[in-house]
C-alpha cells in the first residue's frame, strides 16, 4: 500500500516536472479577420473547424496545454499553417483563394480534414451535414466551370453537358482505338466526378470520373482491388481565368482511361490503359507497349491497385460540379 502511494507521488512529481518542458512558443492569438469575399456563414464554419491549425488564431483547450499533448498540438499547428494559413488570405489573388477553398473542401469531403485526432478531443470542430452543405454550395458557386456557349457539342453526342469541347469530332465512332486496341469511351462525360486535382500552379485542371461500377465500389468501400468493369477517366484542361477571376476550363488537353478487368488485362496489372490527346482525340502511344509508361508511374501505388485517387465520399448529394455547369 505504502509502496503504491510512493509510486503515485513519484509519477505525479514527474508529471509536474514534465510541465516545465514545453514546445517552442508559437504565435497563438493574433486575431484573424474574416476571409474577404467569402460569406459570413462560410467564414464561421472555417473558423470553427479549421482556423485552430490553419490560422494565427488558435483557441487551445486547457488539455492542449499539458505536456505531452502540447507537443502534438503545436506540431499540428505548425504543419497545418505551413500547408495553409488563412491569416495570409489577403495576400492571395482571387483565383488562388478560390482554388484553395475548392481544394480545402475536397479535403473535407475525403475525410482528411479536420484531422480526426483533433475532432476526437474537440468535437465542436466536427462538421455537421448542414455545414458541409453550406460549403458545398459556396464552393460549387465559385468553381462553376463556365464553358463557351459558342461551341455546341456535336448533335449526335449523348452527353448532357458540354464540358469537353471537341468541335472537330462529329462522330465518336471514328475516333481511332489506342495502340493496345482499347476503344474510346465518349460516355465518360455522364459519369460522376470522383475527384479533382486542381493544382495551385494554374496550369491545368484535372478531373477524375468514375463509371457506375467504380462509383458503386466507392459507396461500398470495395476499392482494393477494384471490381472488374470499374473504369476511371482522368481529364485535363488548360486552366483559363476570366477577367472576374472565375476559373474555367480552357483548351482540352487529354483524357486517360483505366479499365479494370483482372483477367483480360492480366499482363498490364489488371487494367487496360489508354489516352487520347487534343481536340481531335489522337490515340497516344507508338506501339501496344506504350502502357508500360503508365504502369511505371502508377507503380508506387500498386498496393492501392495502381490507383492514385482517394475517392471523395460519395452519397446521395454527390459533389458533382458538372451537373451545375450550363
Ligand atoms: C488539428 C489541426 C488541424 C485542423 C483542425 C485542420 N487541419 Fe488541415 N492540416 C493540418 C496539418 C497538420 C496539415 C499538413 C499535413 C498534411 O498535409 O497532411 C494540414 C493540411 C491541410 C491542407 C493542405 C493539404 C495538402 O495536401 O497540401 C488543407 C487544404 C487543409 N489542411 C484543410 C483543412 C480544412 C478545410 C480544415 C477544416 C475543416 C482543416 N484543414 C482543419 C492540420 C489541421
Ligand atoms: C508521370 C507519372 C504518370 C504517368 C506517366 C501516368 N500517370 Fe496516370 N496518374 C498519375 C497521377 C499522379 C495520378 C493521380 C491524379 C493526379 O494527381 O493528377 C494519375 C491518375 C490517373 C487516373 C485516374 C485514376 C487514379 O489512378 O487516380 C487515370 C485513369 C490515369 N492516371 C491513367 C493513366 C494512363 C492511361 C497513363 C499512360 C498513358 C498514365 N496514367 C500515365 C501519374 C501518371
Amino acid at each position: 500500500m505504502k509502496k503504491g502511494i510512493k509510486i503515485i507521488v513519484i509519477m505525479l512529481l514527474a508529471f509536474i516536472a514534465l510541465q516545465f518542458w514545453k514546445p517552442a512558443e508559437i504565435e497563438y492569438s493574433t486575431p484573424t479577420k474574416n476571409l474577404t469575399n467569402v460569406p459570413d456563414e462560410v467564414n464561421t464554419i472555417l473558423r470553427n473547424s479549421c482556423f485552430d491549425c490553419h490560422s494565427n488564431t488558435t483557441n487551445l483547450s486547457w488539455f492542449d496545454k499539458i505536456t505531452p499533448a502540447n507537443f502534438i498540438v503545436s506540431s499540428h499547428i505548425t504543419d497545418g499553417r505551413k500547408a495553409l494559413n488563412f491569416s495570409n488570405w489577403d495576400d492571395l489573388d482571387k483565383q488562388k483563394q478560390n482554388s484553395i477553398l475548392f481544394y480545402a473542401f475536397n479535403k473535407i469531403l475525403s475525410g482528411e480534414m479536420p484531422l480526426k485526432s483533433y475532432t476526437a478531443l474537440h468535437p465542436s470542430a466536427k462538421l455537421d451535414d448542414r455545414s458541409v452543405a453550406v460549403l458545398k454550395n459556396y464552393v460549387t458557386s465559385i468553381a462553376a466551370r463556365k464553358t463557351n456557349p459558342q461551341k455546341p457539342l456535336p448533335s449526335n453526342a449523348k452527353d448532357n453537358d458540354n464540358i469537353v469541347l471537341n468541335n472537330t469530332i462529329s462522330d465518336y465512332s471514328k475516333v481511332k482505338p489506342s495502340p493496345n486496341k482499347i476503344s474510346y469511351i465518349p460516355n465518360f462525360r455522364n459519369w460522376k466526378a470522383v475527384s479533382t486535382s486542381d493544382r495551385f500552379d494554374n496550369v491545368s485542371m484535372r478531373i477524375i470520373f468514375g463509371n457506375s461500377i467504380a462509383v458503386k465500389a466507392i459507396e461500398e468501400h470495395q476499392t482494393n482491388p477494384w471490381p472488374d468493369g470499374a473504369i476511371f477517366a482522368k481529364t485535363a484542361w488548360k486552366q483559363k481565368t476570366e477577367t472576374d477571376g472565375t476559373v474555367s476550363a480552357g483548351e482540352f488537353i487529354q483524357v486517360e482511361f483505366m479499365i479494370k478487368d483482372a483477367k483480360k488485362y492480366k499482363s498490364t496489372k489488371g487494367w487496360g490503359w489508354a489516352r487520347w490527346k487534343g481536340n481531335n482525340l489522337k490515340p497516344y502511344g507508338d506501339n501496344a507497349n506504350f502502357d508500360q509508361e503508365c504502369i511505371a508511374c502508377h507503380n508506387p501505388v500498386k498496393n492501392n491497385d495502381y490507383v492514385f485517387t482517394t475517392p471523395l465520399h460519395l452519397d446521395s448529394n454527390t459533389f458533382n460540379i458538372y451537373t451545375k455547369s450550363k
